[in-house]
């Protein structure tokens, strides 16, 4: 486990700059604007900080232990105030109604189950608070990648740190009870990983 981690977490490092080419301008529409309390679930190695304000207070939820000296360099690289806490976003240690924004970029599709992450999500977020995210999703049933998608998905689950690449991560956000969702879909051009959805979510 630890070994996967650690191998995960120098992969993560090895596609910082090609994440930040292909999604820098959605981010910055989504993540530049934020303030007050903003928790990130799965920060990563912290490249979402490059788009966030110097003046949020900032708490990462990050499980992989491999990843906290890189999201915390990044803090200190931006001048982010915050914490970063070794615990995955279900686990719900932070006090309830205490977030004004919660941040998922890529990790839904890697929780163990996306329905209990988003009720954490909703139960850490102020009354009026937003999830703000951007996922990547399944392909469209009719469509041939859809089948691949399906049938790469038990390795690519064991490769990729339990990422499931069929996962409707944007059905489950609109069935979550969010009180208004905005949400719109996009191409990338990444192999199996795809479309995605982006937009936010109010609690
Ligand atoms: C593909 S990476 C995405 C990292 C970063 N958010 C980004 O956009 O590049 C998925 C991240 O989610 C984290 N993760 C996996 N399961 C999680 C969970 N249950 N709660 C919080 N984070 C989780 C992983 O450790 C990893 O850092």
């Amino acid at each position: 486990m630890a070994f996967a981690q650690s191998l995960f977490a120098q992969g993560l490092r090895l596609i910082d700059p090609a994440q930040h080419r292909v999604y820098a301008a959605r981010k910055t529409t989504l993540l530049g604007g934020l303030r007050g309390t903003v928790i990130e679930i799965g920060p990563g190695t912290g490249l979402n900080l490059a788009y966030l304000n110097r003046d949020i207070t900032y708490v990462g939820l990050e499980p992989n232990p491999h990843l906290h000296a890189c999201i915390q360099s990044q803090m200190r690289r931006h001048r982010i105030s915050g914490r970063v806490l070794q615990a995955p976003v279900e686990a719900d240690v932070l006090p309830p109604n205490s977030a004004d924004t919660v941040i998922s970029t890529l990790v839904l599709c890697s929780v163990p189950d996306v329905s209990t992450a988003l009720a954490s999500i909703q139960r850490v977020l102020r009354p009026g608070g937003r999830f703000v995210f951007m996922e990547h999703i399944a392909a469209n049933p009719d469509q041939g990648l859809h089948s691949v998608q399906t049938c790469v998905a038990p390795v690519w689950k064991r490769c990729f740190d339990g990422c499931h690449p069929n996962r409707a991560t944007d059905r489950a956000i609109m069935q979550a009870g969010f009180d208004t969702v905005e949400m719109d879909y996009f191409d990338v051009r990444v192999p199996v990983i795809r479309p995605h959805c982006a937009g936010y979510a109010v609690a």
